[in-house]
C-alpha cells in the first residue's frame, strides 16, 4: 500500500478539520493532553489526541453533515465507469458554516450545484491535490439557505472501490460483472461523500444497467423483473463505507420469507444449500441481542476475485464463493457478517482506530451464533484456531503499539487496524467479560450496548464508560478496572486470556504426534470423521521444518493438495511452500490465479517470497493480477516489493 508518513497525514487532518473542530483549536499537544484524564502509561498519554475525530476524512462533519444521498447512476461496463449524479442533503451543525467538505478519490467532477431542493444554481467548488491515502478534498461553497448539493461525476476505471470483471472472469462466462468494496475508505472513489464511519446518512438510488443484467445494493432491493432499471432505498442512516453495489447476471433463491441468496445462476443452488442455516443464525442473534433492525437479510455470492471472506453491507452481505465447501464448515463467515447487523452497522466504530468495536464484538457474536447453530464443540475449535493465529501474529508484530485494542490514531492507513488484534483479541476480551460476569449478566449487557448506541458511532472510551457503569459498578468483585484497562491499552495478550479447551483438538494433537513420531501411518490416524476445523488444526500444527517426503505421505493418503475446502487447501499450501514440497506448486499457482481473497493470497505470496521464490511469485502475479480487485492488486504488489 502506498503510505503517507504520519506528520503529513496529521497536518492534512488538521487542515481538513475546519474552524469549528476541537482538534484544530486545540492545536498544541499540551492543550490536548490537559483535556485528557490520567492515562494508563506514557504511550497512552502521548496518544491523548482527539479520539473522536477521524483522521482519514477531509469532511468538515463538525460543521456540516450530509444526512441523505440520492444517487442516480448508469453502469457503463465498456468504460468501466459509473456515470452518476449524487444529490446530497446537508445539515448545518454550525449555523454559520459556509462550506461543505467532502471526500473524493479519482472522481471526474462534471458539475456542482447547490439549492434548496426545488431549484439549483451552479456552485463554486475546488478539488484539492490527490493524496495517496486520502484522495482529494472536495470543497463546495454553501450559499445561505442551501440544503442540497447536486454533483454530476464519473468514476475512474481504476477506482479503488470497484472491480470490473470481463465475462471470462465470471462463473457463467457470458456477461460482465461489477461490484464495489467500500470499507474502509473507498466509498470516496464511488461517490463524493463524507467518507467517515462517524457520519451516517439515509440514501436511495436509481441504477441503470444493460437490460439483461441485474443491479443489487446494500438497501431495500428492487425485487422486480430484470429490465435494466432498479430502485433502492435505505431508510436507516448508515456510514458511507456500507454503501455497496453489484451488477451482473444475478439470480435469487429464497431461504425463508425474509432471507435469501443472490448469485450467478450456476452458483445460486449450491449457495442456497451451503447457507441454509442463515435463518437459524438470525433467530439466535435476535433472541440474544435484540430484534434485527434492517428488514430483509440477503447474501450476495461474488465471483472468486472478491477480496474478503465477507463484507457486512447492510441487508445484503457480500460473500466469497470460497465458502462453498459443500459441508457448511465455513459458514462462520455468514454468522460473522450477520453479526455486524448489530456490531458495526448498528453501533459503529467512530474511527478506524477503534476497529475492535466492529470486528472484535462481531467475532464474539459470530462464535455465539456458531455455538447455537452447530454446537459447543465447533465453537470451541474455532476459538482455538483463532487464538493460535492471534498468538502467532503478536509474536511476529514488530510494532507493539499495534497489539493494543485501542489503537493509536496515527495509523498509516485505516486498513492497518484490521488485524487479529481487532478481531481475536477483541473477541477474547468479551469472552473474558462473559466468564467473569456470567452469561446471565453479560448477554443483557451487550444487548443494552447495541440498543443504547443504535445508529451511533462509538469509541473505545464509550465502551469502557458503559462497562464501568453497567457491569463493574454493580459487580465490583468480578473484574478490576486494572484488568479491563490491561485488555484495552496494554500490548500483547493479558494473563487473563480465556483458554479454549477442545477435546477434539486434543485427539488431533495425539494423532499428529503419532504420525510425526513414526508410530502410526496416515491411514491409521482415525481421520475418517474429522471436520474441516480438525484438519486445519492438524495441518497448522505440523512443524515448519517437516520434510517434503513426510508431506508426501499425508498427501498420498488424504489428497490435501486438492482439497475442495479452500481453508484446508490454503493451510496445506502454506505448509507445502514452507517445506519446499514441490508437488503442491501447480495447485498453489492454480489457487492464486482463480481466487482473489486476501486472507489466502497475501500469506501465500509472502510465503513464496520468504522461501526465496520471488520470481515465481512475480510470474504468478503477472498472470493473476487482472483477476484481482484493485485493493488486492495493490496489497500483493506491496508485499512483493517490501524490503523484508
Ligand atoms: N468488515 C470486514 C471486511 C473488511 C475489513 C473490509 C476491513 C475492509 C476493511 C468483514 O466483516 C470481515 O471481517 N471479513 C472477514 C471474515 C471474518 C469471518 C473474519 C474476512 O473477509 O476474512
Ligand atoms: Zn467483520
Amino acid at each position: 500500500m502506498t503510505k503517507t508518513a504520519f506528520p503529513l497525514l496529521a497536518l492534512l487532518a488538521l487542515v481538513a478539520c475546519g474552524k469549528k473542530d476541537e482538534s484544530a483549536t486545540a492545536a498544541s499537544p499540551a492543550a490536548q493532553t490537559a483535556a485528557q484524564p490520567a492515562a494508563l502509561d506514557a504511550a497512552a498519554a502521548a496518544g491523548a489526541e482527539n479520539r473522536r475525530r477521524d483522521p482519514f476524512t477531509y469532511a468538515n462533519y463538525d460543521a456540516v453533515r450530509v444526512t441523505d444521498l440520492a444517487l442516480e447512476a448508469t453502469v457503463l461496463f465498456d468504460e468501466k465507469t459509473l456515470d452518476a449524479v449524487a444529490t446530497l442533503t446537508v445539515e448545518r451543525v454550525d449555523p454559520a458554516a459556509t462550506m461543505l467538505v467532502l471526500d473524493a478519490n479519482d472522481l471526474d467532477i462534471r458539475r456542482v450545484e447547490a439549492g434548496d431542493g426545488e431549484t439549483f444554481a451552479p456552485a463554486t467548488y475546488s478539488l484539492g491535490p490527490d493524496d495517496p491515502v486520502l484522495g482529494s478534498k472536495l470543497t463546495i461553497d454553501l450559499p445561505a439557505g442551501a440544503r442540497k448539493v447536486r454533483i454530476a461525476y464519473r468514476t475512474s476505471p481504476g477506482a479503488e472501490a470497484l472491480q470490473w470483471l470481463s465475462p471470462e472472469q465470471t462463473a457463467g462466462k457470458k456477461r460482465p460483472f461489477m461490484y464495489s468494496q467500500n470499507q474502509s475508505i473507498n466509498a470516496r472513489s464511488m461517490a463524493p461523500v463524507q467518507d467517515t464511519p462517524a457520519v451516517r446518512m439515509t440514501w436511495s438510488a436509481t441504477i441503470r444497467t444493460p437490460a439483461d443484467l441485474r443491479a443489487v445494493m446494500s438497501a431495500e432491493n428492487d425485487m422486480g423483473p430484470t429490465d435494466g432499471e432498479y430502485a433502492f432505498r435505505m431508510p436507516q442512516p448508515v456510514p458511507a463505507y456500507l454503501l455497496a453495489i453489484a451488477a451482473g447476471d444475478i439470480a435469487f433463491k429464497a431461504l425463508s420469507e425474509t432471507i435469501g441468496v443472490y448469485a450467478e445462476p450456476s452458483v445460486v443452488e449450491a449457495a442456497a444449500a451451503e447457507f441454509a442455516d442463515t435463518p437459524a443464525m438470525e433467530r439466535t442473534a435476535s433472541a440474544l441481542y435484540g430484534p434485527y433492525r434492517w428488514g430483509r437479510y440477503d447474501l450476495l455470492i461474488l465471483p472468486p476475485s472478491f477480496p474478503f471472506g465477507g463484507m457486512e453491507n447492510p441487508r445484503l452481505s457480500f460473500m466469497t464463493p470460497t465458502l462453498l465447501a459443500g459441508d457448511k464448515s465455513l459458514t462462520g463467515v455468514v454468522a460473522h457478517e450477520l453479526a455486524h447487523s448489530w456490531s458495526g452497522n448498528l453501533v459503529t466504530n467512530a474511527t478506524w482506530s477503534d476497529a475492535w468495536l466492529n470486528e472484535g464484538v462481531t467475532s464474539y457474536v459470530e462464535n455465539r451464533l456458531v455455538e447455537a447453530v452447530y454446537g459447543t464443540g465447533r465453537a470451541v475449535m474455532e476459538q482455538a484456531l483463532s487464538l493460535k493465529s492471534l498468538q502467532e501474529e503478536i509474536a511476529g508484530q514488530t510494532k507493539p503499539e499495534l497489539t493494543r485494542l485501542r489503537l493509536p490514531m496515527n495509523l498509516d492507513h485505516p486498513d492497518e487496524a484490521f488485524s487479529d488484534i481487532a478481531y481475536v483479541k477483541g473477541e477474547f476480551f468479551l469472552r473474558f467479560l462473559e466468564e467473569r460476569y456470567g452469561r446471565a449478566v453479560f448477554d443483557p449487557f451487550l444487548r443494552d450496548w447495541f440498543e443504547t448506541h443504535a445508529f451511533k458511532a462509538a469509541t473505545t472510551d464509550d465502551f469502557r464508560g458503559f462497562l464501568l457503569e453497567r457491569l463493574v459498578a454493580a459487580n465490583p468483585q468480578a473484574a478490576s478496572i486494572a484488568e479491563i484497562d490491561e485488555w484495552l491499552d496494554a500490548p500483547g495478550l493479558p494473563a487473563t486470556t480465556p483458554q479454549p479447551k477442545s477435546a477434539a483438538f486434543d485427539k488431533v494433537d495425539a494423532a499428529r504426534r503419532a504420525f510425526l513420531d513414526g508410530a502410526a501411518a496416515p491411514a491409521s490416524l482415525g481421520t475418517a470423521a474429522w471436520t474441516a476445523q480438525e484438519w486445519l488444526h492438524f495441518i497448522n500444527g505440523l512443524p515448519a521444518d517437516i520434510s517434503p517426503s513426510r508431506l508426501g505421505e499425508l498427501d498420498l493418503a488424504f489428497d490435501l493438495t486438492n482439497s475442495r475446502n479452500a481453508e484446508i487447501a490454503f493451510a496445506w499450501q502454506m505448509k507445502a511452500i514452507g517445506a519446499g514440497y514441490a508437488p503442491a506448486m501447480p495447485a498453489v499457482e492454480n489457487f492464486l490465479t482463480h481466487v482473489g481473497r486476501g486472507k489466502f493470497i497475501y500469506p501465500l505470496y509472502r510465503a513464496l517470497k520468504d522461501k526465496g521464490e520471488l520470481a515465481t511469485a512475480e510470474r504468478i502475479l503477472e498472470k493473476a493480477k487482472a483477476g484481482y480487485h484493485p485493493i488486492a492488486q495493490r496489497r500483493v504488489a506491496d508485499i512483493l516489493q517490501a524490503q523484508n
